[in-house]
């Protein structure tokens, strides 16, 4: 079966707009939550080509804590491991909400997994009452990000179950 994505030209919402549905078709019947974490960041970094998009699912580590610990992701390698309340994604896990970072320079304990990028988005992933996890998206822009990725990609993330 074909699963090509159609990719389109436009604003950032006629963007959204074109890849929702497919998402949506995409995600619709599969429960493996991998491939589902794989195919969005796929589908996001083809559609908008940003530096980086990827998960930090939370996990154990050995001493027993809850740590962030790196997921599907498209774009350079990356930091593994980010503790709760450290750098934009354990900040947005501590608070439970979604943070936009026009500049990283200016985000105090900012994780700087790559040298090019230069803001970003972090989505907290909600299962009812409880995260487990967040998305993270890098742009090698500043402000790249605003309330129309937050609508969106919270609207995507809402698709997604552990
Ligand atoms: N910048 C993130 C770390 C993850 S990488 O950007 C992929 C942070 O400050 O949490």
């Amino acid at each position: 079966m074909a699963e090509d994505l159609q990719i389109v030209t436009g604003s950032k919402e006629d963007q959204y707009q074109a890849l929702m549905p497919q998402l949506q078709g995409l995600l619709q019947g599969e429960t493996d939550s991998i491939a589902n974490l794989a195919n969005v960041c796929a589908a996001l970094k083809e559609q908008f080509g940003w530096l980086w998009v990827g998960f930090y699912l939370i996990k154990k580590n050995t001493a027993g804590a809850d740590e962030l610990v790196l997921g599907p992701f498209q774009g350079p390698v990356a930091c593994t491991r980010i503790r709760f309340g450290k750098g934009v994604c354990g900040t947005s896990w501590k608070e439970g909400k979604t943070l936009i970072v026009p500049d990283v320079e200016k985000f105090p304990g900012h994780i700087a997994c790559s040298s090019l990028s230069r803001s970003e988005i972090v989505i907290p992933l909600y299962d009812q009452e409880n995260i487990w996890g967040v998305l993270d998206v890098d742009s090698r822009e500043l402000d790249q990000f605003d309330a129309t990725d937050q609508k969106y990609l919270e609207e995507i993330v809402s698709l997604l179950r552990p």
